[in-house]
């Protein structure tokens, strides 16, 4: 059947390799829905198949690591820049060479040597129960380590890289010494030790567990969207407030690429990479995943509109890589378990 096709080509003037499957080996820490549907759009266009492994975004990265050079991973996508410094600290990854990326993707959501580049945005804004707080009370996440919130606040573990990557933030614009002496005294605000995601802080906060809860903006959206009128109805309690609009901005943070420095699909990596930045993907990202689009341009959808427009923190992300191991030991002195 081959030599036929091969044949046929050779009548019909088509190289003998591009009768070969183009093809492309994904690592995704992202949930299947949240990507395939943009994987399928990009295959019918390109022509290149895309064989997706999707896994635990700590689980692949150790895989990963303990497959080395034999890796058949050409790319990772995955939460979080300071997830992204880890696979290019381990050696993982290589730098990505795309004038379209750097011109798609802004400076500071990619890293400086180019070994990742986020494509999109998440939000960790405080939400607070509208019918306990005054929004007026509410200013700076420095803030928040204030005694009027003693017992106030729910916030999942510091093992979360989300809140690692909120403290280093603090660290890359205030240093360890004033990021921990803030630590220590919000820590002493919180409602309960620390358990569960996002979404079990919204819950426990519109249970009238706490009054105030830091949580990424997706997992708000998507409980507000949700068909569980129980959760619905929690999200429907609390209201976003933007902490630091008259400073540096709130904390974002994105989900994002790095290519592997043992690809043997990089071609074909780097052309994913550049749809999934496109204005169609984005688009997509938008409305159906409850993130901010990497660009302004590109429209957000009722839920998040109904948010309104905030001053994002433009602080370089691959920071957040930078400060990690800071982060981490700082919360462990604070006690933030
Ligand atoms: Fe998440």
């Amino acid at each position: 059947m081959f030599k036929q096709l091969v044949a046929i080509a050779a009548l019909v003037g088509i190289s003998q390799s591009a009768l070969a499957v183009e093809e492309v080996n994904l690592y995704s820490a992202r949930k299947e829905a949240l990507i395939k549907p943009l994987l399928d759009k990009f295959t019918k266009q390109t022509g290149i198949a895309v064989n997706l492994i999707t896994g635990k975004a700590d689980a692949l990265l150790k895989r990963m690591q303990i497959e080395g050079k034999n890796s058949p991973a050409d790319l990772l996508i995955t939460t979080d820049a300071g997830r992204l410094h880890r696979a290019k600290a381990a050696g993982l990854t290589a730098a990505i060479e795309s004038a379209s990326l750097d011109k798609l993707v802004p400076a500071s959501y990619r890293d400086g040597e180019k070994h990742w580049y986020g494509l999109s945005l998440r939000a960790r804004p405080i939400v607070y129960v509208t019918d306990k707080v005054d929004p007026q009370s509410l200013s700076t996440y420095s803030a928040l380590s204030d005694t009027k919130w003693k017992g106030r606040i729910c916030i999942r573990s510091s093992n979360n890289i989300y809140n690692q990557s909120l403290v280093a933030s603090m660290i890359a614009h205030n240093g360890v010494d004033a990021t921990e002496s803030w630590a220590k005294a919000f820590v002493k605000n919180f409602a309960r030790p620390p358990k569960g995601g996002d979404r079990d802080q919204v819950k426990a906060a519109a249970a009238g567990m706490c009054d105030i809860a830091i949580v990424n903006t997706y997992y708000l959206a998507a409980m507000l969207e949700s068909k569980n009128a129980k959760e619905q109805a929690a999200a429907k309690k609390v209201a976003v407030f933007w902490p630091d609009q008259d400073g540096n901005g709130t904390h974002v943070n994105v989900s994002g690429a790095a290519i592997m420095k043992a690809a043997k699909h990089k071609a074909n990596a780097i052309k994913l990479i550049e749809y999934l930045a496109s204005d169609a993907a984005q688009a997509w990202y938008a409305k159906t995943n409850g993130e901010y689009p990497i660009r302004d341009s590109i429209a957000i959808s009722d839920t998040l509109k109904s948010w309104g427009s905030f001053k994002k923190d433009d602080l370089q992300l691959d920071l957040l890589g930078k400060y990690n191991p800071d982060a981490v030991r700082l919360m462990d002195r604070a006690g933030w378990r």
